[in-house]
């Protein structure tokens, strides 16, 4: 993926919004990239643009894939159909790509299981819970083995434990296929426990700001996050990040009674 002085704007004239960019971004094949920045600066935007859903309005951005496996998109509000049944959701994507329904069913009823679904299959969305939707979402996704992810705050409404199995699970897939990534989270434990990049925006609208490389090399396991390394990069980041959450006009210096206190 290539983007060259993207921009995204929205509504015209005075009214108009500068929602994203310009963002120059190159993300090699195989490559797992990590975005973090506050809210609203334009990082769902940018992966709307990636996935071919919304059109920049300045500059570019080249996504090419080398075979006809698809890229596959989890969106922050899960973007599941509620009158298909859990497993039906779940093979989509296959279906689409016309694989036979019986191998279809097969990948899809494997990925439910390890997505803790099994018992699901045949509910509808509506009988589920946040969580569970979006697992659902990422059973979706994850089943079509996309060449690539664009994942947007794929664990947002899962629990803590939860959270970290499914960091751990994508780690381990996207390490055995090669799965080339961009990952949107809020969370930048998330986001070092996952990246070979992890990409800082600044308020929207939003630019690339810093860039950290996690010195974890790869197979990498969850353990990392247990390492000296993690916690510094981690403070490290938050700094960065201070600032533009708290709104770039009062990013003076730190507050006193909040530093030192680095959310998750
Ligand atoms: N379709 C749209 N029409 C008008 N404004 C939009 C549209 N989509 C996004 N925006 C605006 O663009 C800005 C960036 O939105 P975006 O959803 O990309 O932020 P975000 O970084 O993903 O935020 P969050 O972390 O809260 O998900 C916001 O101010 C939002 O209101
Ligand atoms: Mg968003």
């Amino acid at each position: 993926m290539r983007a060259r002085a993207l921009a995204r704007s929205f509504g015209r004239g005075s009214k108009a919004l500068a929602a994203l960019g310009p963002v120059d971004v190159d993300i090699a094949p195989g490559e797992f990239v990590c975005i973090v920045g506050p809210s609203g600066c334009g990082k769902s935007t940018l992966l709307r643009i990636a996935a071919g859903l919304l059109r920049p309005s300045a500059g570019e951005l080249e996504l090419r894939a080398s075979a006809d496996r698809p890229a596959a998109m989890i969106f922050q509000d899960y973007g599941i159909y509620d009158w298909k049944t859990v497993l039906a959701n779940v093979r989509f994507g296959l279906d689409v790509q016309r694989v036979p329904r019986k191998e279809a069913d097969e990948r899809a009823r494997s990925w439910l299981a390890r997505m803790g679904l099994a018992d699901f299959a045949g509910a509808y969305p509506a009988a589920l819970s946040g969580g569970m939707r979006q697992r659902v979402a990422i059973a979706r996704a994850l089943a079509v083995e996309p060449e690539i992810l664009l994942m947007d705050e794929p664990f947002a409404a899962l629990d803590a434990q939860l959270r970290t199995i499914l960091q751990d699970e994508l780690l381990d897939l996207t390490q055995t296929t090669r799965t080339t990534t961009l990952f949107i989270t809020h969370s930048l434990e998330e986001a070092l426990v996952l990246g070979d990049r992890v990409l800082v925006m600044s308020a929207r609208p939003g630019r690339i700001i810093a860039e950290r490389r996690p010195p974890f090399g790869r197979p990498r396991t969850g353990e990392v996050r247990a390492t000296p390394e993690f916690t510094a990069l981690k403070a490290e980041l938050w700094q960065l990040l201070r600032g533009e959450v708290a709104g770039r006009a009062d990013a003076g210096p730190p507050h006193p009674t909040t530093k030192g206190a680095v959310p998750a």
